[in-house]
């Protein structure tokens, strides 16, 4: 019996006990059998033997031989099926180790590759997966899949926030005990069954204040048959916003301009029904005109300032700027508006504050607005302040003064385009209800901050905080 025939088996890392018992066993059968044969051969040499006890003898030998192969072959069978089943659980690192070149040996050698190619295989698809969960995690969108039956499966971290359930809540719930939006299940249920795509506009509850843009789309597998629906979510409620804002905005353009030309054309109608030839009401009308094109021209001017500041079409270029002449030349300059009415303007600049960072012109403009404001909401004969001081942030500038004051319910609006606490008030003073506007995107651009406090009939404190870089 040749070295290399002794078939040896076991678990690799964990060969089996009862494989090293048999083989033991059968090792020492087989010496037994040649020890045997030894002392018979000797016999016959001498001349004594007995025939039917010799090949007795060689029977047994021959059939515990083969019942040791027998039981090393169903030892080798019991752990390739314990291999097996390990392979079935997921462990690709067990292998049965066999020296004998036979059909078994290829048994186990197919086995061995089969384990290793299902193996990378699961690696491959478990890595894919992985793939997939971090990019639906990662979407702006919400996501939910749902089966043929209408069953959630699926569902990405979006869509748990956008809804307010979990995936661990809804996993196998109807759509419709997910999302409360009957149109919304009528569509998907339509998908469901005829396989056709659906685009909606809706808000996912009665309750809800944002808008969406939802997709349902049918999931068609290889052999062309819907297999169920995902459905994706997309938050437009910015976009809505900005699209009430734009045709607010054109709204409000448009009335603003009617509203000074319709006098203007009043007027010119009358003068050429007559009025022209009375002097003194000629010279009344035209007057009325005057103002009137002035104010379109100034609400055109500060509607295009406002369009370039707000497509960036100004360049910010900041330097130092001293702050006492910066004061002195906005005083001149609104001087003879606030001689109308006798106010008195005054301007401090408090120590350290002898300069400020910014664009020159855009602050001008910004201190142009506020000080026009406050001569023009302020009583005859008062005194409107201006102060520049430095604070944590850089410099501060107010600008005070005591007159009419905002009722506390404007005081957040101030800053929209064409909000006016008094409309007409506003428009007899030339008012075009930009200025505030324009004054908090210059000082946002400047990455600064607007805060107002006012109290009726006590007057108003506007508060811009430029940083010194
Ligand atoms: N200093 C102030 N005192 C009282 N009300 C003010 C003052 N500044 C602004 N307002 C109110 O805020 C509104 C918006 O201001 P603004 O944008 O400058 O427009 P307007 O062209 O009317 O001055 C004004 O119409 C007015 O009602
Ligand atoms: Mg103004």
């Amino acid at each position: 019996m040749k070295q290399s025939e002794v078939l040896a088996i076991g678990l690799r890392g964990n060969m089996s006990k009862f494989s090293l018992k048999i083989a033991a066993a059968g090792a020492i059968c087989a010496a037994l059998t040649i020890i045997t044969l030894l002392y018979i051969s000797r016999d016959i040499m001498q001349g004594v033997y007995n025939l039917p006890v010799v090949l007795l003898v060689l029977f047994v030998g021959i059939m515990m031989f083969y019942l040791w192969i027998d039981n090393n072959q169903t030892v080798f069978i019991r752990d390739l099926n314990e291999m097996v089943k390990a392979i079935a659980q997921g462990d690709f690192s067990q292998s049965v180790i066999i020296n004998k070149d036979d059909e078994l040996n290829n048994l186990n050698e197919s086995l061995k590759l089969m384990a290793s190619k299902l193996n990378s295989r699961l690696l491959k698809t478990e890595h894919e997966k992985d793939q997939m969960e971090t990019i639906l995690t990662s979407m702006v969108e919400g996501v939910l899949a749902f089966d043929i039956t209408g069953r959630l499966l699926l569902m990405n971290k979006t869509a748990e926030d956008m809804i307010g359930i979990t995936f661990v809540e809804a996993e196998k719930r109807f759509f419709l005990e997910i999302l409360r939006n009957h149109q919304l299940a009528d569509l998907l249920k339509k998908c469901l069954s005829d396989g056709s795509r659906q685009v909606i506009e809706a808000n996912l509850s009665p309750t809800d204040q944002e808008y969406y843009r939802v997709y349902i789309t049918p999931i068609i597998g290889k052999d062309e048959v819907s297999q169920g629906v995902i459905v994706v979510l997309r938050n437009v409620t910015e976009v809505r916003i900005l699209e009430q804002v734009r045709s607010d905005f054109v709204a409000n353009v448009s009335h603003e301009l009617r509203t000074p030309l319709t006098s203007v054309k009043g007027y010119v109608e009358t003068l050429l029904d007559g009025a022209i030839d009375d002097r003194p009401t000629a010279k009344k009308f035209l007057t009325i005109i005057n103002t009137e094109t002035d104010r379109l021209n100034r609400l055109i001017s500060d509607l295009l300032y406002l369009s370039k500041l707000e497509t960036g079409r100004i360049e910010l270029a900041k330097k130092w700027i001293s702050s006492q002449d910066m004061l002195d030349h906005i005083i001149k300059l609104l001087e003879p508006v606030a001689l109308e009415k006798n106010i008195t303007i005054e301007s401090t600049v408090n120590t350290g504050a002898g300069s400020v960072f910014g664009n020159p012109g855009m602050l001008e403009q910004v201190l142009i607005n506020l000080l026009e404001n406050a001569i023009k909401y302020s009583y005859d004969g008062g005194i409107v302040n201006i102060e520049i001081s430095i604070c944590e942030q850089g410099r501060s500038i107010k600008v005070i003064d005591k007159g009419i004051g905002i009722p506390a319910e404007s005081l957040a609006r101030v800053f929209e385009r064409f909000y006016r606490v008094d409309k007409g008030r506003s428009r007899k003073a030339g008012g075009t209800g930009l200025g505030l506007s324009i004054v908090k995107h210059i000082v946002e651009r400047h990455r600064g901050q607007v805060q107002i406090e006012s109290e009726e009939e006590k007057g108003t404190i506007v508060t811009i905080i430029l940083p010194i870089n």
